[in-house]
């Protein structure tokens, strides 16, 4: 093999979600979406945020109280960046720093405000174009995810969401004015965010309430059955309506390794893997439900309802290329007493050879090596690296700088580890690092978790000027971006 047939570009990206990022949450005719309901006090103390991340993420008495307070001071969600009104100035920033591709998500609430209307709102569907041909004016490539999150939240009320088979056919209505209206300014498109978040944190994944289900491991799995033959219809359509663009699958990739060379811990791992990892994967890439799953189904009591003709729709509607957000590894055992420490949507085990982050989680560049050859080798289909980078408590000094070097330090040694996968073979398309501006963070919904390279000044209050500033790492990733663009024309 030739150099050359190896060694192939990817594109440095950024990227966001329009729940985290947006506010403007009655502006534009936009309804009201699950992820506006979401409650944080500004006057909590980390501890008490913490423990209501980890704890109690989502109540039925929540849902209650949001849907009366049409306020935004206790519901972070509603304000995000205020990105809806800052998106020119913001993408020029992003364009400085020499972006090839930029995700975000689209929020169906925007497109549909109650999800089941007849008609798209044009006022949303005019703000996303002018928002994408603001990417294209500088070159910069758009990746949009269709439902990061959030849904209309009357689908929940009106239909139970995701439970209810006729939210496939709401979604295909979605989706079809997406691909007919904003299909010439994407490039690649995401039916779904992490579509295993579901079992993790089942508001987000498929707004379900903990708490209210008898079984909340059947709900979980029907709905997640619901949202596999939606991203199978989504391919469908895709081939018709966008022919020529590439439809993924992601999930949120918990590599793991075996803790210790016990056989134990290693069937463990396998385990770990299949039921939190492959299962998801194997059904968007593979077209069905792998075998190893039933003996868990049977443990865990769930029977999922097939209707005629799905097993056939998810054999056909399979994706053209392979997604994760990665940001720490864990490792498996059957020990119980084994020390734990945080993840992103979950609580993971401890790796003694790795440090963590202020939010306990461990970081881990070479496990995206790893995980991309794990990944490219099961599947054999492209890949985007959608999310990845480190959250951090910021210092915006009075002379308006952000000296984050842990960040540089964090992102540098992860690129390079995409250049060794490639090298290893590896078909990469694109890395978009995650929330390339300051966001509201997913998990505990504050301001000062920040991951940008790009400063948002706003507390977790939403208080502060909302002026934007460059960290040291916008410049690191400019340099950075610059110098792997060079390369690639080189070759
Ligand atoms: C991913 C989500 O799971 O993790 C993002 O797709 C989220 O929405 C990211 O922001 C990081 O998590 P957090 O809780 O630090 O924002």
């Amino acid at each position: 093999m030739k150099k050359k047939d190896y060694d192939k570009n990817y594109l440095l990206g950024g990227a966001i979600a329009c729940s985290q990022a947006d506010g403007g949450f009655q502006e534009g005719g936009k309804g009201i979406s699950t992820q506006d309901l979401r409650y944080l006090d500004p006057s909590w103390t980390p501890e008490q945020i913490e423990d209501k991340h980890q704890n109690n993420p989502f109540s039925q008495e929540e849902f209650d109280q949001a849907l009366k307070d049409q306020g935004t001071k206790y519901y972070p969600l509603r304000r995000g960046i205020d990105f809806y009104h800052h998106y020119k100035e913001d993408i020029k920033m992003l364009a400085e720093v020499g972006l090839q591709i930029f995700r975000t998500s689209i929020c169906w609430s925007r497109i549909f405000p109650n999800g089941d209307d007849q008609e798209p709102n044009e006022e949303g569907i005019k703000y996303y174009r002018d928002m994408f041909t603001e990417c294209k004016k500088y070159g910069i490539k758009v990746f949009a995810t269709m439902i990061h999150y959030d849904i209309p939240v009357n689908l929940v009320k009106k239909y139970g969401g995701w439970k209810n088979r006729k939210i496939i056919s709401f979604f295909e209505n979605y989706v079809t004015v997406l691909y007919k209206r904003l299909g010439d300014l994407v490039d690649y498109w995401l039916p779904f965010n992490e579509i295993n978040a579901a079992k993790f944190s089942p508001w987000d994944g498929v707004c379900l309430i903990p708490g209210t289900e008898k079984n909340m491991d059947q709900e979980i799995f029907q709905c997640l059955h619901h949202q596999f033959l939606c991203s199978a219809r989504a391919v469908q359509l895709g081939r018709e309506l966008v022919p020529g663009k590439l439809i993924g699958g992601m999930i949120a990739r918990f590599t793991t390794y075996p803790a210790t060379s016990k056989p134990e811990d290693n069937l463990q791992a396998i385990q770990d893997d299949q039921y939190s990892n492959w299962f998801y994967l194997d059904v968007l890439a593979r077209g069905y439900y792998p075998e190893y799953m039933k003996r868990y189904f049977d443990k865990i009591n769930v029977h999922i309802h097939f209707e005629p003709g799905d097993k056939e729709l998810l054999k056909d509607g399979t994706v053209g290329f392979v997604s994760f957000s990665y940001y720490f590894s864990q490792v498996s055992t059957n020990d119980d007493n084994w020390e734990q420490t945080a993840g992103n949507l979950i609580m993971t085990k401890k790796n003694p050879y790795l440090k963590e982050s202020e939010w306990g989680w461990q970081i881990d560049p070479i496990g995206l090596r790893f995980t991309l050859n794990q990944i490219y080798d099961r599947y054999h289909l492209p890949i985007i690296v959608a999310e990845n980078g480190i959250g951090a408590h910021d210092e915006l000094t009075s002379d308006h700088k952000v000296h984050d070097d842990y960040r540089i330090a964090y992102l540098s040694a992860h690129i390079d580890q995409l250049d060794e996968a490639v090298k290893d073979g590896v078909n990469l398309i694109a890395y978009t690092m995650w929330g390339i501006i300051d966001i509201v963070s997913c998990g505990p919904l504050t301001m000062d978790k920040r991951y940008g390279v790009i400063y948002v000044d706003l507390d977790n209050g939403g208080k502060g000027t909302g002026k934007r500033y460059k960290k040291d790492s916008f410049y690191w990733y400019k340099n950075r971006i610059e110098e792997h663009i060079a390369r690639s024309k080189k070759k």
